[in-house]
């Protein structure tokens, strides 16, 4: 039987074997090189779901007006589809492929709350859809990586390979938070830091390798049981000194660099227990650091953790919240992956696996995947507002507040 012939924004789609014809953006042009040349593209898919009701309104903006009830009503209604057509990801070797995002639209909280083995169905299906358009392999994007196993039982149940890519989120979040230290002076050799949500596939591997970086890291998250477990497994592998505590906000206090990736639904960081100079790398998605730190603490700098440039000329024909050519980490992964033809599971489960995240790290450098510049709350963070954020932490800590360990007071 035919396939169904997608149009896209130009008058060109998919052929009857799922290969990409001539690839044409909203003006009509030719979108890539490969594309030009009318050569088939290797694909992608990537599940995404809104993380607020401001997503579900930029998604579909009819919904406008409608009692949160009934959008979480509809929601668990939707079944996965196919959101839009990614195209123009080009390495800086000249390969270039496309994707697809495949909407799997439940909120995070109801991911959490509603019964485990139909979140895991509708993941299933969306993994499924992928497959049908010709992708061969599928990122798990926001929840769809957190809730159960971190994957592993998606990729048992796909046709295709899984990644939750987290491993080039780990590697993206490590150089955001290295950044914003040497931005705020911070000497990593004698800081302190603190990793909330430690227990977590992101957290601990950060939490790791901040180990061997930094004197002292504090593990944080809920459940006291995991965290003393993962805290006394760590200890050997790292040079600092290792604590663990439930109490986010004690954690925190202490801390030089703060490190979020948890699966909280609501703010975990509060402006009142930043130390003054402090860094936060926010990782979590949806944000877990009070938007209050964004106007009560000017001596603070918030960077979000996992935010890169995608090489090429990107069109995702979807605003997900991010400028022009950036992409999440995640999304990223997904796409290396896709460059280098490793159609292969790779980021799954909560374990730590550090040679991938080194792997891949070098792989998004061979071709042209870069740190995006800052961002913090949704915005850019100027030059302009670092100098200012230094500036205020320099007077903070002359003002007699005890200087956090690590910091040169140049
Ligand atoms: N920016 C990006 O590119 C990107 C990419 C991938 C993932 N993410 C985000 O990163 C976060 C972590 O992902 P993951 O795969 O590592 O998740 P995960 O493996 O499920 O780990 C979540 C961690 O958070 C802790 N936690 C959960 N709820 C908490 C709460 N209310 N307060 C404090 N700690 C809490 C968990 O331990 P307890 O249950 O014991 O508290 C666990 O340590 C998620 O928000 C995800 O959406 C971002």
């Amino acid at each position: 039987m035919r396939r169904q012939v997608h149009r896209l924004t130009g008058e060109e789609g998919r052929t009857e074997d799922g290969a990409d014809k001539v690839y044409r953006g909203p003006a009509g042009n030719v979108t890539g090189m490969a594309a030009a040349q009318g050569l088939k593209l290797r694909k992608f898919g990537f599940i995404v779901h809104p993380l607020s009701y401001e997503d579900v309104l930029r998604y579909e903006p009819k919904a406008a007006g409608k009692g949160q009830a009934l959008i979480r009503k509809i929601l668990e209604w939707m079944p996965a589809y196919r959101v839009c057509d990614i195209v123009g990801v080009r390495s800086r070797t000249g390969e270039e492929i496309m994707g697809h995002f495949i909407g799997v639209p439940l909120m995070p909280d109801q991911f959490l709350s509603l019964p485990r083995a139909e979140v895991m169905a509708r993941i299933i299906r969306g993994t499924n859809l992928a497959a049908e358009l010709g992708c061969g392999i599928v990122g798990l994007g926001g929840f769809t990586a957190v809730v159960g196993d971190g994957g592993i039982t998606v990729a048992e149940n796909s046709p295709i390979a899984v990644t939750s890519g987290n491993s080039y989120t780990i590697a993206a979040a490590m150089q955001s938070l290295f950044r914003g230290a040497r931005e705020m002076e911070i000497d990593l050799a004698g800081a302190r830091a603190a990793v909330i949500g430690a227990t977590g596939s992101i957290g601990s591997a950060c939490a790791q390798i901040l180990g061997n970086e930094v004197s002292q890291v504090t593990l944080a998250a809920r459940n006291a049981t995991r965290l003393a477990k993962l805290t006394h497994a760590m200890q050997s592998h790292v040079k600092a000194k290792l604590a663990w505590t439930t109490d986010i906000a004690e954690a925190v206090q202490h801390a030089d660099l703060v490190l979020t990736a948890t699966a909280a639904t609501s703010s975990v960081v509060e402006p009142e227990d930043l130390r003054p100079g402090a860094v936060v790398c926010e990782v979590s998605l949806p944000h877990d650091v009070s938007r209050r730190v964004a106007t009560e603490r000017d001596d603070v700098l918030v960077t979000e953790g996992g935010n890169v440039k995608v090489p090429g000329d990107v069109n995702f024909n979807f605003d997900f919240g991010l400028p022009p050519q950036m992409s999440l980490a995640c999304m990223a992964e997904t796409m290396i992956l896709t460059l280098e033809n490793r159609m292969v599971n790779y980021s799954l489960g909560r374990g730590v696996n550090l040679d991938k995240v080194l792997e891949i790290q070098r792989l998004a450098e061979k071709h042209g995947f870069e740190l995006a510049g800052m961002r913090a709350f949704d915005k850019p963070v100027t030059e302009e507002q670092i100098a200012h954020t230094r500036e205020r932490a320099r007077a903070a800590r002359l003002a007699g507040d005890r200087p956090p360990a690590g910091v040169a007071l140049s």
